[in-house]
């Protein structure tokens, strides 16, 4: 039987932190991008999210920023891992500038990422999105900031809090340990 998505992660490499499936999948929730769409994902760490979103538009095409060779390497090895073809793996500074245009959808999960976000508007189709994840609040207002003075319209802040829960010798209760925060993802439409 072939491997489904989350068996195919589990096998990867993982160097920088990853998105987790948890928080990717509330991109395609908010964005309801098409099978066929075109990504950006700025920077690619491990190469996770870029995997999610190319698992998942398998008709489109995600071109994905990392600045460190040492990580794009690993990006490729574990692309290559899952036969993906409609991933690219770009070993570049995304603030030094986006070279694709009419994106559907640009992904940011990077340091500073917030000075990238004038150079998205200008590279996203007429509607398309931006979505921001971030470890810290301080850094989602910045990313708020900028999404405003950039025209960003819908601009909404999520948080995906799961709560485990166990069955086991006849209780029913939360478990009492797990993942408790990951990241905030943040979102604007051009
Ligand atoms: C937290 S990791 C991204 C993890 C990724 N989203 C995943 O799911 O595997 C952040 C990455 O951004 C890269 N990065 C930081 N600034 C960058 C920039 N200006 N351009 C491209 N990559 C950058 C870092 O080298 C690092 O690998």
């Amino acid at each position: 039987m072939e491997k489904n998505l989350n068996e195919v992660l589990n096998g990867l490499e993982r160097l920088p932190q990853v998105i987790t499936p948890k928080d990717a999948s509330l991109i395609l929730a908010y964005t309801g991008i098409s099978p066929d769409a075109k990504i950006v994902d700025a920077g690619s760490g491990s190469g996770f999210l870029a995997i999610f979103l190319a698992w998942y538009c398998p008709k489109g095409k995600v071109i994905t920023y990392e600045k460190r060779m040492e990580f794009t390497k690993i990006v490729e090895r574990n692309i290559s891992k899952t036969g993906l073809k409609n991933i690219e793996v770009k070993n570049k500074d995304v603030l030094e500038g986006i070279e694709e245009k009419d994106i559907d959808l640009i992904t940011l999960d990077m340091k500073d990422c917030e000075q990238a976000i004038p150079e998205a508007y200008k590279k996203l189709n007429a509607d398309g999105w931006l979505a921001v994840y971030s470890p810290h609040i301080e850094q989602v207002e910045r990313i708020v900031e900028e999404m405003r003075k950039n025209k960003f319209k819908n601009i909404e802040i999520v948080e995906n809090i799961v709560r485990e829960w166990q069955s086991e010798f006849g209780y029913t209760r939360p478990k009492s340990q797990g993942l408790m925060h990951t990241g905030w993802l943040t979102f604007g439409r051009k």
